[in-house]
């Protein structure tokens, strides 16, 4: 038997006003919003002044509300709204993926402690249902790969950067103008968000507690001209790709910009869309695609999660009990090409296995095999810019635990 929810709503802007129209809209969702907890005081607003409180003690001190809707953009402050929310005994719908990927381990331990669900489905990659997918249709066949673009306003510079030949500056405008960027870019083209989503990520698919600080982030900033150049000339698009993989007893996850074929699916996955395709041993591969960011695709999120507490839904976190203990790994080679300009900043013999290089228009480019934590080094150096082959696949630098392989 459905119940109505009383919902505290904590930020009302892209996201919260965006949950507003699609509640409003959508009838049969058996919850309505009592109180909205903003921050400035001096904005004005859309909706009546009656539902706004700058207090955020009016919402968690409310034992009317039964669920705390956390969508503001400060990760610090969204964690303690949720673990008071917990204290409090409510229930919490969060998007905030910062937030949710810094502090996994502790919000799994609190719901357990408290007796209270967290979702947060508009965390990771906005309208698509992933996480509930994972834990519930995907808890009983072996998932080897999660893999996808992750981002919605990088995905729509890059396609604008590709298909309009707009430069990259005027395309982020763009993106943060329609709502897709971060309030904080660098998030978006430092691959930082997309990286938070993919720590949540591997949680679902692997049962693996994972600190974002160890999973490497490569961003589309220092994609240069040539970089379009070359991908242009062999007829590739460049996709900022999130992807984990599971090999024997561990799992390598990382976010990179990689040369996409136009013949792979993710290459005509365009603007905000995302994409995330899984890989299990029984059903192989399949490919979810829908608009990763923005308002009312991110607010609809956020509302399936409402509507699913209004039956007790909670994730169970199979995968954890599920496993034999599976460890995450940065010791793995995958295949990247190396631009820069000028000389020898990145050599030949950094390479694991040199393929070969050529320079032109005063840019030297490398491609071969490498190890992760190298790649991760040559990212830090505003110079080099680095991007995944077409073919680069995760190949572990230990040999695999044979018998760990039989259930991979
Ligand atoms: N935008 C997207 O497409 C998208 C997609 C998926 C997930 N998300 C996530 O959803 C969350 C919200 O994003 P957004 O794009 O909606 O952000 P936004 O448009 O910048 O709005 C943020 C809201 O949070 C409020 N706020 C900030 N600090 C607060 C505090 N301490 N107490 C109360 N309210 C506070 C702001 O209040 P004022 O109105 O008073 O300034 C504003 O209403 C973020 O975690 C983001 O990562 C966003």
């Amino acid at each position: 038997m459905k119940k109505k929810l009383k919902l505290g709503l904590f930020g009302f802007g892209c996201v919260g006003q965006g949950l507003y129209h699609v509640l409003h809209e959508t009838h049969g969702v058996k919850a309505e919003i009592k109180k909205i907890c903003v921050k400035n005081q001096s904005k004005s607003r859309p909706i009546a002044d009656s539902f706004f409180t700058y207090k955020k003690e009016d919402i968690l001190n409310d034992a009317d509300i039964d669920v705390v809707v956390e969508l503001i953009d400060d990760a610090n402050a969204a964690f303690e709204i949720v673990k008071t929310s917990l204290e409090h005994g409510k229930a919490v719908v969060t998007a905030n993926k910062k937030m949710l990927a810094e502090h996994l381990e502790e919000i799994y331990e609190l719901q357990k402690k408290h007796n209270r669900p967290v979702l947060y489905e508009g965390s990771v990659c906005g309208s698509i249902p992933v996480l509930r997918n994972l834990e519930e249709y995907y808890d009983n066949d072996l998932l080897q790969s999660i893999e996808g673009i992750f981002n919605g306003s990088t995905n729509y510079i890059l396609t604008k950067v590709f298909e309009e030949r707009k430069n990259y500056d005027e395309a982020l405008k763009q993106a943060q103008e329609l709502g897709f960027a971060e309030s904080d870019p660098s998030l978006d083209v430092k691959a930082f968000d997309p990286k938070y989503k993919l720590t949540i990520a591997i949680l679902h698919t692997f049962g693996v507690f994972v600190k974002p600080e160890d999973v490497i982030n490569i961003g589309i900033d220092k994609i240069a001209e040539v970089d379009l150049k070359y991908a242009r000339e062999n007829g590739y698009t460049i996709k900022l790709i999130a992807q984990a993989r599971k090999i024997g007893d561990k799992v390598y996850g990382f976010v990179a910009p990689q040369y996409i074929e136009a013949t792979n699916p993710l290459a005509s996955v365009r603007n905000e869309y995302n994409a995330v395709q899984l890989e299990g041993a029984f059903a192989e591969k399949q490919l979810f695609v829908g608009k990763g960011a923005g308002s009312y695709p991110t607010g609809s999120a956020v509302l399936s999660d409402i509507s699913a507490l209004t039956y007790d839904y909670s994730y169970e976190y199979k995968k954890i009990s599920q496993e034999r203990q599976v460890f995450f790994s940065n010791d793995a080679l995958v295949e990247a090409v190396v631009s820069f300009k000028g000389e020898d900043i990145v050599t030949s013999k950094e390479f694991e296995k040199f393929e070969g290089g050529y320079r032109g228009n005063g840019y030297q480019f490398l491609r071969g095999t490498v190890k992760l934590e190298k790649l991760r080094e040559w990212s830090a150096n505003p110079e080099v810019s680095v991007i995944l082959t077409t073919t680069s696949k995760i190949t572990p630098l230990q040999p695999v635990d044979k018998k760990a392989l039989s259930f991979a």
